[in-house]
C-alpha cells in the first residue's frame, strides 16, 4: 500500500520523525530558517499530512495548494499562525498540544517572576563583569512573599503558576473573559482588567494572541500599573506594544519587565528593549525541556497518524472538522 505523504515544515525532534516514518513518506525541512512558501506549496500539493511549525503561515493560500490534505498538527499550544476558520472550511482538522506543556511553561513563567524580583540574571552578569570583587552592591530586589500576582488569562498554565506563587506566599488575582468556576479551589479572586492592573505587584500575561489581544498592553495599561510593578509576558510578543513598554521602562512608569516572547522573534540585539537595564528577556523557551518537547513532538505525531487514518485527532482545535 502506498504510504501517506507528510510534509514536516521545520525542525522537529527525531522521536516524532521515527514514529511517523514507520507509516508515512516524510518530506522534512530541516533548516533553521523558515521554509520558503513556494517550496512548501510545491511539497504540499500531493501531501495528506502537514506537521506545521509557527514559522509558517497556515492560511487560505497554503490550503488552496493542498487539495489532498487530511490533517494538520503543530507541536505548540499557541496557533496564531493558523487560520482555523480556513482549515474548517476545507474540512481539515487541526491539532495543537495543550496539557503536556503546562508544568514546564508554568515553571518558566514563575522563573521569570523569581529571577527578575531577585535579580538572578543580573547577579550572574555582575559576577562575570567583576563587579562583585569591586565591592559595589547589586541593586536590591524585592520579596515575593506578601505580594500580589495578577494573571491575565487564567487557563491551565495560569493555574499552575498560581500554585507556585501561592507556595511563595503570594496572593493571586486574575482576569479572564469568563470567570472560572473553580476559583475557590484555586484560591484566586476574579477582578476587572483595570483593577488587576492597578493593584498587582506582578502582572503576568498568558492570553493567546488574537485580533482582540494584539496590542492589549499599551501606554494606557502601563500607566494604570503601580510604578513598582513587574510586567511578565509568557504568551506572545505582539500582545504588547513594544514602544509603549520601552517608554514605560525608560520613564519608570513601571519597574521591570521580563519576557519569554517578543515581537519580532528573535528580537534584534540592537532593539531598544534589549538595551534597557530593567528588563529580562529569554528566547521563547517556555516549553523547552527534554521531557515536555518530547511529549509535544509525540502528541503531534499521534495526531497526524490519527488524521491520516480518518480517526479523531486527540487534541483537535476545530472539533467541527474532526473525524468521528
Ligand atoms: C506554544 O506552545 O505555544 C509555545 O509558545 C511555543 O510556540
Amino acid at each position: 500500500m502506498k504510504k501517506h505523504k507528510v510534509v514536516v515544515a521545520g525542525k522537529v525532534l527525531p522521536v516524532a520523525l521515527d514514529v511517523l516514518q514507520q507509516e508515512c513518506e516524510l518530506h522534512v525541512w530541516q533548516q533553521a530558517e523558515a521554509m520558503p512558501p513556494d517550496l512548501l506549496y510545491d511539497w504540499i500539493k500531493d501531501a495528506q499530512g502537514l506537521f506545521a511549525t509557527n514559522k509558517i503561515q497556515v492560511n487560505e493560500e497554503l490550503l488552496a495548494h493542498a487539495p489532498q490534505l487530511k490533517v494538520i498538527a503543530q507541536a505548540a499550544v499557541g496557533y496564531d499562525n493558523v487560520n482555523i476558520h480556513a482549515c474548517s472550511a476545507h474540512g481539515i482538522p487541526f491539532a495543537n498540544t495543550p496539557g503536556v506543556l503546562v508544568e514546564a511553561t508554568a515553571d518558566l513563567a514563575f522563573g521569570l517572576i523569581l529571577c527578575s524580583a531577585r535579580r538572578i540574571a543580573q547577579g550572574w552578569e555582575w559576577v562575570k563583569e567583576g563587579q562583585w570583587a569591586s565591592g559595589r552592591a547589586l541593586p536590591l530586589g524585592i520579596d515575593l512573599f506578601g505580594k500580589t500576582l495578577g494573571i491575565v488569562g487564567m487557563g491551565q498554565i495560569g493555574a499552575a503558576v498560581a500554585r507556585r506563587a501561592q507556595a511563595s506566599g503570594m496572593k493571586v488575582i486574575y482576569h479572564n473573559r469568563s470567570r472560572r468556576r473553580d476559583e475557590q479551589e484555586m484560591k484566586a479572586s476574579y477582578v476587572s482588567f483595570d483593577e488587576l492592573l492597578q493593584v498587582s505587584d506582578f502582572v503576568l500575561v498568558l492570553v493567546p494572541l488574537s485580533a482582540e489581544s494584539k496590542g492589549l498592553f499599551g501606554r494606557e495599561q502601563f500607566r494604570k500599573m503601580k510604578p513598582s510593578a513587574y510586567f511578565i509576558n509568557a504568551a506572545r510578543g505582539a500582545i504588547v506594544d513594544a514602544q509603549a513598554l520601552y517608554e514605560a521602562l525608560r520613564d519608570q512608569t513601571i519597574a521591570f519587565a521580563a519576557m519569554d516572547v517578543t515581537d519580532p522573534e528573535p528580537i534584534p540585539t540592537g532593539h531598544p528593549l534589549v538595551r534597557m537595564p530593567n528588563i529580562l528577556i529569554t528566547p521563547h523557551i517556555g516549553s523547552a525541556t527534554v521531557e515536555t518537547r518530547t511529549e509535544m513532538a509525540l502528541l503531534t505525531a499521534k495526531n497526524i497518524l490519527a488524521g491520516l487514518a480518518g480517526k479523531p485527532l486527540l487534541t483537535c482545535v476545530n472539533s467541527e472538522a474532526n473525524y468521528k
